[in-house]
C-alpha cells in the first residue's frame, strides 16, 4: 500500500525524500477511515428514503439506467426518465416495459438547457447515467463526446443550481477515467490519465459535479463503474462494450473473436448490484463531494470470463486473434479496481456473483432476446 502511494507521489512529481512534504501528502490523500472496519448498513432503510420521493433518471432508457428505474418504481418513487434515445445508443423502450404504467417518461436531450432547466424542478434527486458510452465512438466523434459527456453535465449542474439547488445527483463516472493503471487494484488515489476522448470527457463531467458540491453546496457524489453487465444491455453493436457483443455472438451460436489471447484480467458487476450503489450514495450524505470505486468480487481473465459465458449458455465458441490496432492504442491493459473507500464509508460491496449474474442474464435475454438482436 505505501509503496504503491510512494508510486503514485513519484507520478505526480511530489518530492518523496522530504518527509514532512510526504506525510502531508499521504494525509492528504488518505481516504481509509482510521478504525478499519467496513459500514454496516440496513439496505431496506436505505430503499425506504425513496419512497414517495421525485427521482429523475438520466440515461433512463438505457442499460443501467432502466434498471435502476425499475427498482426506484419497486421503491415507491415518482420516476422521471429523461432520455434522448439516440440511434445506435443504448436506450431502448423496451427496457422501460415492467414500468411503463408506473414512470413518467421524456424523450429529451441533457445537451438542452431549457429543458433540463424544466425538468430538474422539484426533483429530490437525480441518477445522472446520460451518456455516449463508445470509447472507440468518442476517437472517431470526439465533438459529440464533449457535448454529451463533458458540457451537458455543467447544463444539468446549471439548471440545478437555478431551479434546484437541493436536489442530490449521483453521478455515473468510470474506471477509463484511470486509464492504463500503475499499479493494481487500482484504488482512488490512483492517477488519473484516460487513455482516450470518453475517459477525458467522463472525468471533466465527474468534476463539475464534485466542484458545484463544493461551491455551490449541490449536493453531489460520483460512481467509477467498472465493467457491467445484465439485462437491458445494448447487444446489437459492438462498440459500447465486449460484454453485450459475446453475449450476442453466443445467443446466436458465433465465434467470439478474443483480442491478444483474451489474457487481460477485469472485474465486472452483475447491474443489481451497481443500482445497490447508486441508491446508497444517493441516500448517504457522507458520499457527498466523493468519488468511490466500485468494483467485482474478484478479477477475471477475458477468456475464463468467455468459457464461463459459453458454459452457462450452451452455445458460442471463441478463438484468439492479435489485437487491432485501433483498439490496441486505447485499450488499458489489465485493470481491476479496489472498492475499499465505499465499502468502508458507504457500506457497498458487490454481492452477486459473476455464475450467478451470468445465469439471470441469459435468462433473460433468451427470453427477450427479440427487442435485442
Ligand atoms: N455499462 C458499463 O459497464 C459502464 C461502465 C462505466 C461507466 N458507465 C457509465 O454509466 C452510464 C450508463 O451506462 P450504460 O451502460 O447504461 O449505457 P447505455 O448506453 O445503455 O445508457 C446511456 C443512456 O444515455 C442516453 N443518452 C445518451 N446521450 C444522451 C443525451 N444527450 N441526452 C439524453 N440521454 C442520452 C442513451 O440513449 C442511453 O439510453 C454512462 O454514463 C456510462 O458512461 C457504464
Amino acid at each position: 500500500m505505501l509503496k504503491r502511494k510512494i508510486d503514485t507521489m513519484q507520478d505526480m512529481k511530489i518530492n518523496t525524500k522530504s518527509k514532512n512534504s510526504k506525510n502531508e501528502y499521504l494525509n492528504r490523500i488518505n481516504h481509509i477511515p482510521k478504525v478499519l472496519k467496513p459500514k454496516i448498513i440496513n439496505l431496506n432503510k436505505i430503499y425506504e428514503s425513496y419512497r414517495n420521493k421525485n427521482v429523475m433518471v438520466t440515461g433512463g432508457a438505457g442499460f443501467i439506467g432502466s434498471n435502476l428505474a425499475i427498482k426506484l418504481c419497486e421503491l415507491g418513487a415518482n420516476v422521471l426518465v429523461v432520455d434522448s434515445l439516440i440511434e445506435d445508443y443504448g436506450g431502448n423502450i423496451f427496457n422501460l416495459e415492467p414500468v411503463k404504467n408506473k414512470i413518467k417518461l421524456n424523450i429529451a436531450d441533457v445537451r438542452t438547457y431549457p429543458t433540463m432547466l424544466y425538468l430538474v424542478k422539484d426533483q429530490d434527486y437525480i441518477f445522472n447515467l446520460a451518456g455516449q458510452v463508445s470509447h472507440i465512438d468518442s476517437m472517431i466523434d470526439p465533438w459529440t463526446d464533449l457535448e454529451i459527456n463533458c458540457k451537458s453535465q455543467l447544463t444539468i449542474l446549471e439548471a440545478c443550481k437555478k431551479n434546484n439547488k437541493d436536489v442530490k445527483i449521483v453521478y455515473a463516472g468510470t474506471r477509463q477515467q484511470y486509464g492504463k493503471p500503475n499499479y493494481l487494484p487500482v484504488d482512488e488515489d490512483h492517477i488519473v490519465h484516460p487513455t482516450d476522448v470518453n475517459g477525458i470527457n467522463k472525468m471533466a463531467g465527474e468534476w463539475y459535479h464534485i466542484l458545484y458540491n463544493n461551491v455551490y453546496g449541490i449536493r453531489a457524489a460520483s460512481l467509477r463503474l467498472v465493467n457491467t453487465y445484465g439485462p437491458r444491455q445494448l447487444l446489437k453493436h459492438d462498440r459500447q462494450g465486449f460484454i453485450g457483443w459475446f453475449i450476442k455472438l453466443i445467443l446466436e451460436d458465433k465465434k467470439i473473436d478474443l483480442y491478444g489471447g483474451g489474457n487481460q484480467l477485469r472485474d465486472f458487476n452483475f447491474v443489481d448490484d451497481v443500482v445497490d450503489a447508486f441508491l446508497i450514495a444517493g441516500a448517504d450524505e457522507k458520499a457527498n463531494g466523493n468519488f468511490y470505486n466500485l468494483g467485482g468480487q474478484s478479477p477475471i481473465s477475458l477468456k475464463d470470463l468467455v468459457k464461463l459465458m459459453i458454459k452457462i449458455s450452451g452455445s458460442g465458441s471463441f478463438k484468439e486473434i492479435p489485437f487491432p490496432e485501433e483498439r490496441k492504442k486505447i485499450d488499458i491493459g489489465d485493470f481491476y479496481s479496489d472498492y475499499t473507500k465505499i465499502k468502508f464509508e458507504l457500506g457497498w460491496k458487490p454481492k452477486i456473483s459473476i455464475e450467478e449474474g451470468l445465469q439471470k442474464t441469459f435468462e433473460y435475454y433468451k427470453k427477450y432476446q427479440n427487442y435485442y438482436l
